[in-house]
Protein backbone atom coordinates (compact mmCIF):
# COMPACT_ATOMS: atom_id res chain seq x y z
CA UNK A 1 0.00 0.00 0.00
CA UNK A 2 0.87 3.48 -1.02
CA UNK A 3 2.01 5.85 1.90
CA UNK A 4 -0.17 9.07 1.17
CA UNK A 5 1.34 12.21 2.44
CA UNK A 6 -0.46 14.47 4.48
CA UNK A 7 -2.59 17.01 2.30
CA UNK A 8 -1.69 21.10 2.49
CA UNK A 9 -4.84 23.31 3.25
CA UNK A 10 -4.51 26.89 3.61
CA UNK A 11 -7.73 28.97 5.31
CA UNK A 12 -7.96 32.58 5.45
CA UNK A 13 -9.33 34.45 8.10
CA UNK A 14 -8.46 31.61 10.33
CA UNK A 15 -8.14 33.36 14.09
CA UNK A 16 -12.02 33.53 14.43
CA UNK A 17 -15.59 31.85 14.05
CA UNK A 18 -15.95 29.70 10.88
CA UNK A 19 -12.26 30.28 9.93
CA UNK A 20 -10.84 28.69 13.45
CA UNK A 21 -13.16 25.51 13.52
CA UNK A 22 -12.60 24.59 9.56
CA UNK A 23 -8.63 24.89 10.34
CA UNK A 24 -9.37 23.14 13.82
CA UNK A 25 -11.43 20.28 11.56
CA UNK A 26 -9.12 20.14 8.80
CA UNK A 27 -6.09 19.70 11.16
CA UNK A 28 -7.87 17.58 13.34
CA UNK A 29 -8.55 15.20 10.16
CA UNK A 30 -4.49 15.33 8.81
CA UNK A 31 -3.76 18.39 7.34
CA UNK A 32 -1.40 20.88 7.74
CA UNK A 33 -2.77 24.03 7.51
CA UNK A 34 -1.08 27.30 6.82
CA UNK A 35 -3.81 30.18 7.87
CA UNK A 36 -3.73 33.62 7.82
CA UNK A 37 -5.47 37.13 9.51
CA UNK A 38 -4.39 40.56 9.47
CA UNK A 39 -2.79 41.02 12.66
CA UNK A 40 0.74 39.12 13.96
CA UNK A 41 -0.78 38.37 17.48
CA UNK A 42 -3.98 37.30 16.25
CA UNK A 43 -1.97 34.72 13.66
CA UNK A 44 0.49 33.90 16.96
CA UNK A 45 -2.31 33.18 19.59
CA UNK A 46 -4.12 31.10 17.13
CA UNK A 47 -1.27 28.97 16.14
CA UNK A 48 -0.50 28.42 19.64
CA UNK A 49 -3.85 27.53 20.68
CA UNK A 50 -4.51 24.78 17.85
CA UNK A 51 -0.32 23.40 18.36
CA UNK A 52 -1.51 22.86 21.98
CA UNK A 53 -3.89 20.56 20.97
CA UNK A 54 -1.74 18.50 19.07
CA UNK A 55 -2.46 19.94 15.37
CA UNK A 56 0.13 20.74 12.71
CA UNK A 57 -0.19 23.91 11.55
CA UNK A 58 1.12 27.25 11.16
CA UNK A 59 0.51 30.73 9.48
CA UNK A 60 1.73 34.27 9.17
CA UNK A 61 -0.10 37.66 8.58
CA UNK A 62 -1.67 38.58 5.58
CA UNK A 63 -4.15 41.12 4.31
CA UNK A 64 -6.23 39.55 1.87
CA UNK A 65 -6.89 42.90 0.16
CA UNK A 66 -3.28 43.39 -0.81
CA UNK A 67 -1.72 41.80 -3.89
CA UNK A 68 1.68 41.50 -2.62
CA UNK A 69 0.70 40.33 1.11
CA UNK A 70 -1.20 37.16 -0.56
CA UNK A 71 2.11 36.60 -2.92
CA UNK A 72 4.35 36.61 0.66
CA UNK A 73 1.68 34.45 2.01
CA UNK A 74 1.38 31.88 -0.30
CA UNK A 75 5.16 31.55 -0.76
CA UNK A 76 5.58 30.96 3.02
CA UNK A 77 2.71 28.14 2.87
CA UNK A 78 4.66 26.08 0.45
CA UNK A 79 7.57 27.35 1.87
CA UNK A 80 6.58 25.68 5.46
CA UNK A 81 4.38 22.67 4.47
CA UNK A 82 5.18 22.45 -0.06
CA UNK A 83 2.46 23.07 -2.32
CA UNK A 84 -1.15 23.58 -1.87
CA UNK A 85 -3.93 20.82 -1.93
CA UNK A 86 -7.11 22.51 -0.45
CA UNK A 87 -7.69 26.65 -0.38
CA UNK A 88 -10.58 27.99 2.10
CA UNK A 89 -11.60 31.07 1.41
CA UNK A 90 -12.83 32.60 4.21
CA UNK A 91 -11.56 35.60 5.58
CA UNK A 92 -14.77 38.59 4.69
CA UNK A 93 -16.30 41.59 6.57
CA UNK A 94 -20.31 42.70 7.31
CA UNK A 95 -20.85 46.15 5.98
CA UNK A 96 -24.16 47.84 4.65
CA UNK A 97 -26.28 50.35 5.58
CA UNK A 98 -28.84 52.55 3.76
CA UNK A 99 -27.45 51.99 0.31
CA UNK A 100 -28.01 55.86 -0.80
CA UNK A 101 -26.07 56.90 2.29
CA UNK A 102 -22.50 54.51 2.02
CA UNK A 103 -19.52 56.30 1.06
CA UNK A 104 -17.58 55.18 -1.65
CA UNK A 105 -14.50 53.68 1.21
CA UNK A 106 -17.08 51.28 2.61
CA UNK A 107 -18.52 49.94 -0.89
CA UNK A 108 -15.37 49.37 -2.23
CA UNK A 109 -13.40 47.63 1.53
CA UNK A 110 -16.56 45.29 1.22
CA UNK A 111 -15.90 44.21 -2.27
CA UNK A 112 -12.01 44.30 -2.03
CA UNK A 113 -12.40 42.31 1.17
CA UNK A 114 -14.75 39.66 0.27
CA UNK A 115 -14.77 38.97 -3.60
CA UNK A 116 -11.49 40.78 -4.61
CA UNK A 117 -9.56 38.39 -2.44
CA UNK A 118 -11.15 35.20 -3.28
CA UNK A 119 -9.62 35.73 -6.57
CA UNK A 120 -6.07 37.20 -5.51
CA UNK A 121 -6.10 34.37 -3.43
CA UNK A 122 -7.28 31.67 -5.54
CA UNK A 123 -4.95 32.33 -8.36
CA UNK A 124 -1.57 32.87 -6.01
CA UNK A 125 -2.37 29.14 -4.93
CA UNK A 126 -3.50 27.88 -8.74
CA UNK A 127 0.34 29.20 -9.97
CA UNK A 128 2.98 30.13 -6.73
CA UNK A 129 0.94 27.50 -4.42
CA UNK A 130 1.21 24.59 -7.00
CA UNK A 131 -2.25 23.47 -7.41
CA UNK A 132 -2.54 23.90 -11.27
CA UNK A 133 -0.38 21.24 -11.58
CA UNK A 134 -1.98 19.04 -9.78
CA UNK A 135 -4.79 15.93 -10.62
CA UNK A 136 -6.58 16.86 -7.62
CA UNK A 137 -7.78 20.26 -5.56
CA UNK A 138 -9.83 21.50 -3.74
CA UNK A 139 -10.90 25.29 -3.31
CA UNK A 140 -14.19 25.70 -1.03
CA UNK A 141 -14.97 29.66 -0.58
CA UNK A 142 -16.84 30.72 2.02
CA UNK A 143 -20.06 32.85 0.59
CA UNK A 144 -23.52 33.44 2.41
CA UNK A 145 -27.15 32.79 1.75
CA UNK A 146 -26.94 36.52 0.79
CA UNK A 147 -24.91 35.70 -2.17
CA UNK A 148 -28.53 33.97 -3.11
CA UNK A 149 -30.74 36.60 -2.44
CA UNK A 150 -30.36 40.04 -1.56
CA UNK A 151 -30.54 41.05 1.58
CA UNK A 152 -31.94 44.48 3.14
CA UNK A 153 -29.58 47.08 4.26
CA UNK A 154 -26.72 44.85 3.10
CA UNK A 155 -26.23 45.69 -0.65
CA UNK A 156 -22.56 45.66 -0.87
CA UNK A 157 -21.98 42.20 1.61
CA UNK A 158 -24.88 40.58 -0.78
CA UNK A 159 -23.01 41.95 -4.18
CA UNK A 160 -19.86 40.59 -2.94
CA UNK A 161 -21.05 36.82 -1.82
CA UNK A 162 -23.21 37.12 -5.41
CA UNK A 163 -19.86 38.30 -6.64
CA UNK A 164 -18.01 34.75 -5.01
CA UNK A 165 -21.10 32.71 -6.26
CA UNK A 166 -20.60 33.26 -9.83
CA UNK A 167 -16.72 33.46 -9.66
CA UNK A 168 -17.25 29.35 -7.81
CA UNK A 169 -19.31 28.30 -10.76
CA UNK A 170 -17.44 30.07 -13.40
CA UNK A 171 -13.76 28.66 -12.06
CA UNK A 172 -15.95 25.32 -11.38
CA UNK A 173 -16.49 24.50 -14.47
CA UNK A 174 -13.23 25.76 -16.13
CA UNK A 175 -11.26 23.98 -13.74
CA UNK A 176 -13.83 20.32 -13.68
CA UNK A 177 -11.53 18.76 -16.50
CA UNK A 178 -8.47 19.19 -13.98
CA UNK A 179 -9.48 17.32 -11.13
CA UNK A 180 -9.56 20.53 -9.17
CA UNK A 181 -13.14 21.09 -7.61
CA UNK A 182 -14.63 24.67 -6.96
CA UNK A 183 -17.49 25.03 -4.42
CA UNK A 184 -19.18 28.01 -2.22
CA UNK A 185 -20.07 27.03 1.27
CA UNK A 186 -23.08 29.80 1.88
CA UNK A 187 -24.01 29.85 5.51
CA UNK A 188 -27.09 31.90 7.12
CA UNK A 189 -26.89 33.24 10.36
CA UNK A 190 -23.96 31.37 12.29
CA UNK A 191 -23.15 32.13 15.61
CA UNK A 192 -19.49 33.84 15.64
CA UNK A 193 -18.27 37.49 16.87
CA UNK A 194 -18.83 38.61 12.92
CA UNK A 195 -22.89 37.53 13.43
CA UNK A 196 -22.54 39.97 16.79
CA UNK A 197 -21.56 42.84 14.96
CA UNK A 198 -24.31 42.43 12.42
CA UNK A 199 -26.71 42.53 15.38
CA UNK A 200 -25.49 46.05 16.51
CA UNK A 201 -25.49 47.35 13.41
CA UNK A 202 -29.16 46.54 12.56
CA UNK A 203 -29.99 47.48 16.42
CA UNK A 204 -28.75 50.74 15.58
CA UNK A 205 -30.57 50.94 12.56
CA UNK A 206 -33.99 50.20 13.55
CA UNK A 207 -33.46 51.96 16.64
CA UNK A 208 -34.04 48.70 19.28
CA UNK A 209 -31.70 46.39 21.36
CA UNK A 210 -29.62 43.52 20.15
CA UNK A 211 -31.93 40.61 21.22
CA UNK A 212 -34.96 42.02 19.69
CA UNK A 213 -32.91 41.56 16.32
CA UNK A 214 -31.53 38.37 18.02
CA UNK A 215 -35.45 37.56 18.58
CA UNK A 216 -36.34 38.38 15.03
CA UNK A 217 -33.35 36.57 13.00
CA UNK A 218 -34.32 33.46 14.75
CA UNK A 219 -38.34 33.98 14.09
CA UNK A 220 -36.70 33.22 10.04
CA UNK A 221 -35.06 30.52 10.21
CA UNK A 222 -37.18 27.28 10.27
CA UNK A 223 -34.65 25.30 12.63
CA UNK A 224 -35.08 28.03 14.95
CA UNK A 225 -31.56 28.80 15.79
CA UNK A 226 -27.82 29.89 14.35
CA UNK A 227 -26.21 27.67 12.95
CA UNK A 228 -22.77 26.66 14.62
CA UNK A 229 -19.24 27.32 13.06
CA UNK A 230 -18.69 23.02 13.65
CA UNK A 231 -21.76 22.61 11.24
CA UNK A 232 -20.58 25.44 8.83
CA UNK A 233 -16.48 23.40 9.10
CA UNK A 234 -18.74 20.11 9.05
CA UNK A 235 -19.37 20.75 5.01
CA UNK A 236 -16.05 22.39 4.19
CA UNK A 237 -14.46 18.95 5.23
CA UNK A 238 -16.50 17.10 3.78
CA UNK A 239 -16.34 19.25 0.44
CA UNK A 240 -11.79 19.09 0.95
CA UNK A 241 -12.66 14.74 1.07
CA UNK A 242 -11.84 12.42 -1.86
CA UNK A 243 -15.31 11.18 -1.57
CA UNK A 244 -16.82 14.76 -2.93
CA UNK A 245 -14.66 14.36 -6.03
CA UNK A 246 -17.96 15.13 -8.08
CA UNK A 247 -18.78 18.17 -6.54
CA UNK A 248 -18.27 20.65 -8.09
CA UNK A 249 -19.64 24.58 -9.48
CA UNK A 250 -21.98 24.21 -6.55
CA UNK A 251 -23.24 26.62 -3.85
CA UNK A 252 -24.42 24.71 -1.02
CA UNK A 253 -26.22 25.97 1.90
CA UNK A 254 -25.92 24.98 5.87
CA UNK A 255 -28.30 27.50 7.16
CA UNK A 256 -31.41 26.09 9.54
CA UNK A 257 -32.94 26.39 6.32
CA UNK A 258 -33.15 29.85 5.88
CA UNK A 259 -33.00 29.01 2.09
CA UNK A 260 -34.09 26.54 0.18
CA UNK A 261 -32.75 28.05 -3.12
N1 LIG B 1 -21.26 34.62 10.85
C1 LIG B 1 -22.21 34.58 9.95
O1 LIG B 1 -23.42 34.66 10.28
C2 LIG B 1 -21.87 34.41 8.50
C3 LIG B 1 -22.93 34.16 7.61
C4 LIG B 1 -22.66 33.99 6.27
C5 LIG B 1 -21.35 34.08 5.81
N2 LIG B 1 -20.33 34.33 6.68
C6 LIG B 1 -18.99 34.44 6.13
O2 LIG B 1 -18.12 33.56 6.81
C7 LIG B 1 -16.79 34.09 6.80
C8 LIG B 1 -16.23 34.09 8.22
O3 LIG B 1 -17.09 34.88 9.02
P1 LIG B 1 -17.10 34.81 10.63
O4 LIG B 1 -18.49 35.04 11.04
O5 LIG B 1 -16.35 33.63 11.09
O6 LIG B 1 -16.28 36.18 10.94
P2 LIG B 1 -15.30 36.62 12.12
O7 LIG B 1 -15.58 35.86 13.37
O8 LIG B 1 -15.38 38.12 12.13
O9 LIG B 1 -13.86 36.17 11.56
C9 LIG B 1 -13.32 36.79 10.42
C10 LIG B 1 -11.89 36.35 10.26
O10 LIG B 1 -11.38 36.95 9.05
C11 LIG B 1 -10.21 37.72 9.37
N3 LIG B 1 -10.14 38.84 8.42
C12 LIG B 1 -11.00 39.87 8.30
N4 LIG B 1 -10.59 40.70 7.33
C13 LIG B 1 -9.44 40.18 6.83
C14 LIG B 1 -8.53 40.58 5.82
N5 LIG B 1 -8.72 41.72 5.11
N6 LIG B 1 -7.45 39.81 5.57
C15 LIG B 1 -7.25 38.66 6.27
N7 LIG B 1 -8.07 38.23 7.24
C16 LIG B 1 -9.16 39.00 7.52
C17 LIG B 1 -10.39 38.10 10.83
O11 LIG B 1 -9.17 38.40 11.49
P3 LIG B 1 -8.56 39.92 11.53
O12 LIG B 1 -9.72 40.83 11.75
O13 LIG B 1 -7.58 39.87 12.65
O14 LIG B 1 -7.89 40.12 10.20
C18 LIG B 1 -10.97 36.80 11.39
O15 LIG B 1 -9.96 35.84 11.57
C19 LIG B 1 -16.89 35.48 6.16
O16 LIG B 1 -16.54 35.40 4.79
C20 LIG B 1 -18.37 35.81 6.30
O17 LIG B 1 -18.81 36.73 5.33
C21 LIG B 1 -20.56 34.51 8.02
Amino acid sequence: MTQQSPKVAVVTGATSGIGLEVTRLLAGRGHRVFLCARTEDGVTRTVKELLDEGLEVDGAPCDVRSRDDVGRFVRQAVDRFGTIDVLVNNAGRSGGGITADITDDLWYDVIDTNLNSVFLMTREVLTTGGMRGKDRGRIINIASTAGKQGVVLGAPYSASKHGVVGFTKALGNELAPTGITVNAVCPGYVETPMAQRVRQGYAAAYDTTEDAILEKFQAKIPLGRYSTPEEVAGLVGYLASDSAASITSQALNVCGGLGNF
